[in-house]
């Protein structure tokens, strides 16, 4: 969950260090530190809270050099304190580590190595691996650092993203992967190299990357670079090229990331669809899907693993899935999936949408599918990431970096392309007939425009949030394809507002919640003119009766409503299928005004991390 980046070239390494940094601290906030190489010593600094506490720092006392390591922390291991942030020191300060992951058997570790007379200075995991990095490299002075480093990991638990550097090598970063410990990223400069955790921190230098996979350890020199495997194999690398816009990873003249990416959603979506379907031919095609028309009709399930936001979104792709592929879907959370023996066979195909690519959960739901013999296929947005990776097939979502650690325009890109899948099975399968499919395709053109219009309340939303930001509680009420949406608006307020907030089935309120209503508890309906609507309206009559304050998502042009709730949030008139994709935007709008209302910090919120890579 930590952020990691790595510089060698003939630039300041500090200026680079913490320009990637300032990209990645939506990976973890807690602490932050850095290590110069410079005139033979290794120079550290480290402070806790956000990175702009450690560049005040710099700023008072500069250090400059050409290789370096950086780290933003996510804490596991020892509290959130100096000594506790990375980058770790060796006892006899010849190596620096930064360290994204947790070493299991670090426990057995320490005492060995206490044992052996060696001194911690912090209470972290990640401190053994540069004490054994240390040893080893004493144990045979004829060991560089890349086999110090090898045989030092060998030693370790767990998964893990590692950074190394040697106070004797002043030209030389090591990085490694083991596991599902979030990304390596090696970035291909003209005269100098990077490691970052993913390319968001570097794309403004360099668009040529190198994805390490698991089990691989790189030696970086600015102008060189060599992949193995742990165990010493050469290995020759993909270099892939990258074309995310660097504009893209800036605020720019939003006041946070997380409503610039709710801005961008006509362009995500738009970016999303395009090349996907064939307007001339009402086709749509998914060729990174690697899938034939037999393999699809054989299928007899499909199995979606996600977690949180991602999650929700698969509970919606289930009503698409099943109505246009004739596919029986499951949804389940990644974080519980691999505990319940699971039944799979190769009739199975399991789903994963991670707009991260690396949260370990769904990759370890994803790696028990595998198992299993069951078709992997993912959704995902961080590009080279691990799913993608283990994945017999992909879709990128194509929403460009998210930013802010509350997701939005990955949420609304992972619906639009479960759609597209839907639509791609149904086409393999037999079961999607011409006009559904045009009318499915006339639909989607729509979308960016139907996003457009539903942004173009935010005014109004922004005017309801000043009325609702001190209550303590929310209900998120929404039935059928909008039930999930209630469950994604509920979390998106918890995640950034801290005001508990809960998602519910409208139809199952009259078994328990209602105990909850009062005149204090403001109860949202998502009540679009579908044809749940008479539904929706007599959920909103109970919830009045009990005196809820209810705020209701209604479509433009619905007067009874205003007649039924207190305050009305209009979205334009979609079509049925793409009601969750526009209803949504609303409720991202409501939680951002009133966490921003309520001084939260809207794209860190507290105890979270973008990319979750531990269980
Ligand atoms: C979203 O707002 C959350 N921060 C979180 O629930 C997130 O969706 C979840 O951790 C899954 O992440 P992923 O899509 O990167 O796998």
């Amino acid at each position: 969950m930590c952020g990691i980046v790595g510089y060698v070239g003939a630039l300041n390494a500090t200026q680079r260090i913490l320009s990637g940094l300032q990209r990645l601290e939506y990976r973890g906030y807690d602490s932050a530190g850095i290590a110069i190489h410079n005139n033979d010593c290794i120079q550290i600094c480290r402070d806790v809270g956000k990175l702009s506490n450690l560049k005040s720092r710099i700023r008072d006392y500069p250090i400059y050099g050409n290789l370096g390591i950086g780290h933003t922390r996510w804490a596991t291991h020892g509290e959130p304190s100096e000594h506790n942030a990375h980058p770790h020191v060796s006892m006899h300060g010849d190596f620096v580590v930064v360290h994204n992951g947790i070493v299991e058997n670090y426990l057995d570790l320490r005492n060995q190595l206490q044992t052996d007379g060696v001194i911690f200075q912090s209470e972290t995991d990640t401190e053994v691996i540069v004490q054994l990095i240390e040893k080893f490299a004493q144990e045979d002075t004829k060991r560089d650092i890349t086999e110090s480093t090898r045989l030092a990991v060998q030693k370790i638990k767990g998964a893990h993203a590692i950074v190394v550097m040697s106070r004797h090598q002043p030209d030389t970063l090591i990085a490694v992967r083991i596991g599902n410990a979030g990304g390596v990223t090696i970035g291909l400069g003209e005269n100098e190299n990077y490691i970052a955790s993913d390319i968001s921190a570097i794309v403004e230098h360099t668009r040529n990357m190198i994805f390490l996979q698991s089990h691989q350890i790189a030696t970086i020199t600015a102008t060189h670079y060599t992949v193995q495997t742990i165990d010493a194999k050469p290995v020759t690398p993909e270099i892939r090229h990258i074309d995310w816009n660097p504009v893209s990873v800036a605020k720019g003249e939003y006041r946070h990331f997380m409503l610039k990416e709710i801005y961008e959603q006509p362009q995500s979506i738009t970016n999303s669809i395009s090349g996907r379907i064939d307007f001339e031919t009402q086709q749509v095609n998914l060729p990174d899907l690697n899938l034939t028309a037999s393999d699809a009709k054989q299928l007899e399930r499909m199995i979606t693993v996600a977690c949180g936001t991602s999650y929700y979104s698969g509970l919606v792709g289930k009503f698409y899935i099943e109505k246009f592929a004739r596919l029986n879907v499951e949804v389940d959370y990644g974080s519980e999936y691999r505990y319940r023996d699971p039944i799979l066979n190769n009739k199975s195909a399991v789903l994963a949408i991670t707009q991260s690519g690396e949260t370990v959960d769904t990759l370890s739901a994803m790696e028990e599918a595998r198992d299993k013999g069951a078709t992997l296929w993912s959704i995902v947005n961080n590009i080279g990431s691990q799913a993608m990776h283990i994945s017999d097939g992909h879709i990128t979502m194509n929403a460009g970096p998210e930013i802010g650690v509350a997701s939005t325009k990955a949420f609304t890109t992972s619906l639009v392309d479960q759609l597209l899948l839907s639509l791609y099975l149904g086409q393999l399968r037999g079961t999607l007939s011409t006009k559904q499919r045009t009318q499915a395709i006339h639909d989607i053109a729509k979308l960016p425009d139907l996003i457009g219009k539903a942004l173009d309340q935010n005014d109004a939303i922004l005017e309801l949030a000043h009325e609702l930001y001190h209550a303590k509680n929310f209900l998120y009420i929404g039935r059928g394809i909008n039930y999930p949406i209630a469950l994604e608006g509920a979390l998106k307020l918890k995640e950034i507002s801290y005001i508990h907030a809960e998602g519910y089935p409208a139809g199952e309120m009259k078994h328990g919640p209602i105990a909850l209503i009062d005149e204090q508890l403001p109860v949202l309906a998502i009540a679009p003119k579908d044809s749940l609507y008479e539904k929706m309206i007599s959920q909103i009559e109970q919830a009045k009766a009990r005196g809820g304050i209810v705020i209701a998502v209604a479509t433009e042009g619905d007067q009874i409503i205003e007649e039924k709730a207190d305050y009305v949030i209009y979205v334009p008139k979609s079509p049925a299928l793409l009601n969750p994709i526009v209803n949504v935007i609303s409720l991202q709008l409501l939680a951002y005004h009133i966490a921003v209302l309520r001084g939260a910090d809207v794209d860190q919120p507290r105890n979270l991390a973008k990319s979750v890579t531990v269980e």
